[in-house]
């Protein structure tokens, strides 16, 4: 068996990546390196492509005996796909279809796709479950939204059965630093925090600190990019075992606060963030946490990493990365 990871080169993806290959796995990677990166993949087989290029999925699923595919290749800026929502549904809806559909032509009949619990929007309740409705309020969440649906679909008309996977917020790097995240290319909280922590940016600006909370910010549920790794390991192996298409939280089901990041932060790594604070962030729920009983009743899947290692491997790796991976 071999799996097709699209925007492995990325940063989940990367992680996803050195897990299967860690785990036994023939792994190819299929990323454009827009946004990726090569050294990412340490010496994993890499293939330069669009996934809207219908001729190069079909030739790579021949050549490979591609049998399963993990799906991470899209654009992920909340605020970009306000201004720009032209290039996110090109990219990672209609990208997505000729995907799909190529995969379908060429045989494969197994994707883990990496969506976002971004689909619900700001949440009625929280915990959230999977069964809660789904409103997603921005460019980038609707994407997810549709690429989920199209799968629903081609699972129904072509058996092309499929694990959305429904990230909470990412956090954290490897272990040993070899691999990392990208903060030039995001603006999600940990990354920033590292990076005003570190004096390679302005200081922090906290969005809002009147929010009904226990210290009056944000709540999120931060997941170890290693735990999302390993999602998408047993999320193949559910596939795997001939079972039917579903979406999947994919959150530690503990709500943080942006003040507890920094806390952690400063602890961990013995320096003052310099942060600010701001007004609240237009289309920022207030709460947001994962119930995460169905991944692991259907995956067996939990979260085994604590904010203190997001912290510490996000510490670890910007600190010894200043610059990312050098070009
Ligand atoms: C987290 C918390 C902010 C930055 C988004 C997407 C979601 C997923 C993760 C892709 C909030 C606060 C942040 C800052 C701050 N992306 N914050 N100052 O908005 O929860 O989720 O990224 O899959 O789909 O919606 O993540 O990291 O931007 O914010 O105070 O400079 O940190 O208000 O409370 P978010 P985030």
């Amino acid at each position: 068996m071999t799996t097709l990871v699209t925007g492995g080169a990325g940063y989940i993806g990367s992680h996803t990546v050195r897990q299967l290959v860690n785990a036994g796995r023939d792994v190819v990677v299929f990323d454009s390196l827009e946004l990726g990166h090569r050294e990412a993949l340490l010496g994993a087989e890499l293939v330069v492509g669009n996934i809207a290029n219908q001729d190069l999925i079909a030739s790579v699923c021949k050549k490979y005996g591609i049998t399963e595919v993990i799906h991470f290749a899209a654009y992920k800026s909340v605020g970009e796909s306000m201004s720009n929502p032209g290039r996110y549904f090109s990219n990672n809806v209609t990208g997505s279809m000729l995907l799909v559909e190529a995969l379908t032509h060429a045989g494969v009949d197994k994707i883990v796709f990496s969506s976002s619990a971004s689909v619900y929007g700001t949440p009625a309740e929280v915990p959230v479950r999977e069964d809660a409705p789904l409103h997603p309020e921005s460019v980038y969440a609707e994407t997810k939204y549709m690429t989920e649906r199209m799968l629903h679909w081609f699972s129904e008309t072509h058996g092309m059965r499929s694990v959305s996977l429904r990230y909470f917020n990412a956090a954290g790097d490897s272990f040993d630093s070899l691999i990392g995240e990208d903060w030039s290319v995001t603006t999600n909280l940990v990354p920033v925090v590292m990076k005003a922590t570190l004096g390679k940016r302005d200081a922090l600006e906290v969005f809002g600190n009147d929010y009904p909370t226990r210290d009056g910010t944000g709540i999120r549920d931060y997941i170890h990019v290693v735990d999302l790794a390993d999602a998408h390991v047993k999320a193949l192996d559910y596939l795997a075992e001939g079972k039917p298409t579903i979406a999947c939280n994919v959150g530690t089901g503990t709500g943080t606060t942006v003040l507890e990041v920094i806390q952690a932060t400063e602890r961990i790594s013995g320096r003052k963030v310099p942060y600010v604070m701001s007004p609240r962030r237009a289309g920022d729920p207030v709460e947001v946490y994962a119930d995460p009983a169905f991944a692991a009743q259907t995956l067996g899947w939990k979260a085994q990493f604590s904010l203190d290692d997001i912290i510490s491997t996000a510490w670890q790796w910007h600190s010894t990365h200043i610059d990312g991976y050098t070009k």
